[in-house]
């Protein structure tokens, strides 16, 4: 009775987020070993998931959702399509929701390049994540998903690497939109430095800020700005990371 209810009340929830929210068509593959392995690293630069903040949920995007790296870190809730080709691999009620940290590049020996090709949203998730919605039998699942706001445990997190004259930060553990707009540094003896996209959740700043404090200051792409002021004391060394008690709404 219980565990049937609980059915019930998901396929309900699925049924008015479908009707209320705004669905898009893709597809969904898996990809690395059954506990994840293969899928650490990747294109957004967040290196260990777990250490991250992503973890398991996670998912290589295809070109178009991927965006140059602007959706690392961003949340989608994805659903099984079962009206679609394909939808008998579905299981039916059951939705997951995955973090986006690396890319999933176009094949072009396949027509279109294929599943991960220019204009196909495909997730390529990891196989723990992807067997929430899909029967392991199936290669590709008909799926419908939408960006929702991200939940993370803890604040923002700063990890440094370059070099003397070269700061590569990458920009983590985003909650709300969880994925970086703009970013700006700060040293103890500069003013505000505006920061590029390097690749994926990397910013980097043409400056010699060693030896300095440091502080940061973000601004989603939902259009949320905060400071992380002295997050990272003078004795910083590349490398190492850096944790903050604030993270973002939206
Ligand atoms: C690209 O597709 C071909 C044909 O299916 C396949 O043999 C090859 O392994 C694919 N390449 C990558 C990098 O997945």
């Amino acid at each position: 009775m219980a565990k049937s209810l609980i059915l019930l009340c998901a396929a309900l929830a699925a049924c008015f987020a479908l009707a209320a929210a705004d669905w898009s068509q893709g597809t969904a593959t898996f990809y690395g070993g059954p506990d994840g392995s293969g899928t650490m690293g990747g294109a957004c630069g967040y290196g260990n998931l777990y250490n991250a903040g992503y973890g398991i949920n996670n998912a290589a995007l295809s070109e178009t959702l991927f965006n140059d790296g602007v959706s690392c870190g961003q949340c989608y809730l994805v659903l099984c399509d079962g009206s679609r080709p394909g939808g008998q691999y579905c299981k039916p009620g059951n939705s997951v929701t995955v973090s986006a940290t690396n890319l999933c590049p176009p094949n072009y020996t396949l027509p279109n390049g294929g599943w991960c090709g220019p204009g196909s949203p495909h997730f390529a998730m990891a196989q723990p994540a992807w067997k929430n919605i899909g029967i392991l039998q199936a290669g590709i699942i008909p799926v419908l998903y939408q960006q929702i706001k991200c939940l993370r445990n803890g604040g923002v997190r700063f990890v440094i690497t370059g070099s003397n004259y070269f700061l590569l930060v990458n920009i983590q553990n985003l909650a709300g939109s969880g994925s970086v707009g703009a970013a700006w540094i700060k040293g103890g003896n500069t003013g505000w430095i505006q920061m590029t996209r390097n690749w994926g959740a990397n910013w980097q700043a043409l400056s010699g800020l060693v030896g300095q404090g440091l502080s940061f200051a973000v601004t989603s792409t939902g259009g949320q700005y905060i400071q992380f002021l002295n997050v990272v004391p003078g004795g910083w060394q590349f490398g190492m990371t850096f944790n903050t008690y604030k993270n973002f709404d939206y």
